[in-house]
């Protein structure tokens, strides 16, 4: 598998089993075989193609998904919120694609392992699938609805991106260990509030609800200045701490 990238930084994975067309050209099988990273790729057009060794966010740019996925902003806080890191113990549930789930599993490094739940076999199947060809090995998926239990104890991070998150409240407690974190990405506020309640009641602490806005500048010749339109919003966050 070649990772590639072309003039206008557009990416894709070539797998060199067949020549490669674009509207850029054609590569030939043999060149894509041949060649690694670091080197261009030329097409009969004479246009370039780059091949790079893909990070995280290249991949889940052109990873199969199917289904929504969290973006970097929300991402990011939930990492700077919660300081999982190398080492750290994840539980991750719904699965999806497995676009947190990479991330998580990029993070935690050799020491570290991430538990995902996913109802749906399909969707179990993708996020399988682009783990392995990302190359992550301290990743377990678990085709299993998360309402019938978490099997894992001593955990630092429980993040549930679900429908009705309140309803695994007291399971998560159970599975945390002492200073562990719950986050709860939810669309709907509706999901946030009642999770507010049953957080409170369960004993969590250090109970509180974010969003994050992303405003992103334009360089123009008369100046700096913010984009017109942005991601007007993604989802709400609710982290709370076992303490
Ligand atoms: C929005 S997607 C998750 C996206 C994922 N967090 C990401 O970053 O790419 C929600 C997933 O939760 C799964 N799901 C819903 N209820 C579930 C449950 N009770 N247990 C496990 N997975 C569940 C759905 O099948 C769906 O794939």
């Amino acid at each position: 598998m070649k990772f590639v990238m072309d003039e206008r930084g557009k990416k894709y994975i070539l797998s060199g089993e067949n020549d490669f067309q674009s509207d850029l050209g054609i590569i030939k099988k043999e060149d894509i075989k041949e060649s690694d990273v670091g080197d261009k790729l030329i097409t009969h057009l004479n246009k370039e193609f780059k091949i790079i060794s893909p990070n995280v966010n290249d991949f889940i740019e052109i990873m199969n998904r199917q289904c929504s996925i969290l973006i970097q902003k929300d991402i990011g806080t939930i990492f700077a919120h919660t300081g999982v890191g190398s080492g750290s113990r994840i539980v991750d549930a719904g699965t999806g694609a497995g676009a947190i789930l990479l991330h998580f599993g990029n993070v935690v490094g050799d020491t570290g392992m991430v538990y995902s739940y996913e109802i749906r076999e399909d969707f179990a199947k993708i996020a399988k699938e682009n783990i392995e060809l990302f190359g992550l090995t301290n990743i377990q998926i678990k085709n299993k609805d998360i309402k019938d239990g978490i099997d894992e104890e001593n955990i630092d991070l429980v993040f549930l991106d679900l429908i009705k998150p309140y309803e695994i409240i007291e399971e998560t407690y159970n599975s945390l260990k002492l200073g562990g974190w719950i986050a709860i990405y939810s669309v709907y506020l509706d999901g946030i509030q009642i999770s507010y309640k049953i957080l409170k009641k369960t004993g969590f602490k250090d109970i509180s609800i974010i969003e994050t806005l992303n405003r992103e500048y334009e360089v123009k010749n008369q100046g700096i200045r913010p984009k017109t339109r942005m991601v007007g919003h993604s989802g709400y966050l609710l982290f709370a701490r076992k303490l």
